[in-house]
């Protein structure tokens, strides 16, 4: 067996593949197709403040090689999961991660404090392509100050792991990631999905009731690994690469372009099992490759 064990800042992950945000619900969702004991790691659905409905539907919909969500944050509150999810994920032997989103920085900061008090969550990751409600709306992770305003708060208010997710609708990933570092953070991890958008040409009418929404899945993926290569490259800190990983060849594009870690979304829609083939073809791709330890093949791009 190949050394897989990874770390991201203090903490250790038994092998490089976590879940992606809102493609593996909060993980129980998973427990009759997989053994979660055996994942590096998984990131439970973004989490708020307080309950949200989501977008109205239509809010999915199938393209080339990928698929648009307009899910819109569907979540119950960060209350609700730590009430009721909670005690539920908190003995599965994996490194469990909540991705949380907020309007303004005082929401962050909030769902950050109540977290920080759960001894299971080793983790946060930082989703900073919400809507800035403050600045009219345009997302935190667009400009490099709204980007660092949110990582310092954050970086403040919780304790442990600090992951913050990049957005990927911006012209220069590198100066975002560099301003993010800087306040800082343990991690980062690239990419959430594209802004795209499609139409029903029959019906003459956007196919998601959002009119956009996110594009995700293999359509995605060399977008995803150029911007995580210039990114590893360009700062100091793990970062943990997504999009459109679909098997193990996929993931192991990533590390060779230097992600740490992995997470694999709407794959897990495709074959919920998707994740425990991944992790075993890790390890047969470092057996044939006489690789003992896959931190070796790290950025070696
Ligand atoms: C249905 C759906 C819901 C998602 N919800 C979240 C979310 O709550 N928070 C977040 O940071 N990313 C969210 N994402 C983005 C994914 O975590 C991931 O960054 C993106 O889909 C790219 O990876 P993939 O191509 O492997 O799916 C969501 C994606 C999908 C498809």
């Amino acid at each position: 067996m190949a050394r897989l064990e990874v770390k991201i800042g203090d903490l250790s992950f038994k092998n490089p593949v976590l879940t992606a945000s809102g493609t593996f619900g909060y993980g129980l969702e998973f427990s009759d197709f997989i053994d979660l004991n055996r994942l590096g790691g998984f990131v439970v659905k973004g989490t708020t403040l307080h309950h949200r409905e989501g977008n109205p539907y239509p809010r999915m919909a199938e393209t080339p090689s990928g698929m648009l969500n307009a899910v819109g944050l569907q979540n119950k509150g960060v209350d609700y999961f730590i009430e009721n999810i909670y005690p539920d994920i908190k003995d599965i032997d994996s490194n469990i991660i909540v991705n949380v989103s907020g309007a303004t920085i005082s929401d962050y900061v909030a769902v950050c404090e109540k977290l920080n008090e759960l001894d299971r969550i080793k983790a946060i990751e930082v989703n900073i392509s919400c809507p800035n409600v403050k600045q009219g709306g345009m997302a935190f992770g667009t400009t490099c100050e709204g980007a660092a305003e949110v990582a310092r708060a954050v970086r403040k208010a919780y304790s442990k792991t600090v992951i913050v997710k990049l957005s990927p609708n911006v012209t220069d990933i590198v100066s975002i990631a560099k301003a993010v570092e800087n306040e800082g953070v343990d991690s980062l991890s690239l990419i959430n999905t594209l802004l795209g958008m499609a139409i029903d040409v029959e019906r003459r009418r956007p196919c998601l009731s959002t009119i956009t929404g996110g594009l995700s899945g293999p359509a995605v993926r060399p977008v995803a690994v150029r911007m995580v290569w210039q990114v590893a490259h360009a700062v100091n800190i793990p970062v943990i690469g997504l999009g459109g990983i679909m098997d193990g060849r996929d993931a192991l594009e990533f590390m060779l372009a230097g992600a740490t870690a992995v997470e694999v979304g709407t794959a897990n829609f495709v074959d919920p099992a998707v994740t425990m083939k991944i992790i075993d073809y890790m390890d047969d791709y470092c057996n044939r490759h006489g690789i003992e330890d896959i931190n070796d093949i790290i950025g070696i791009i």
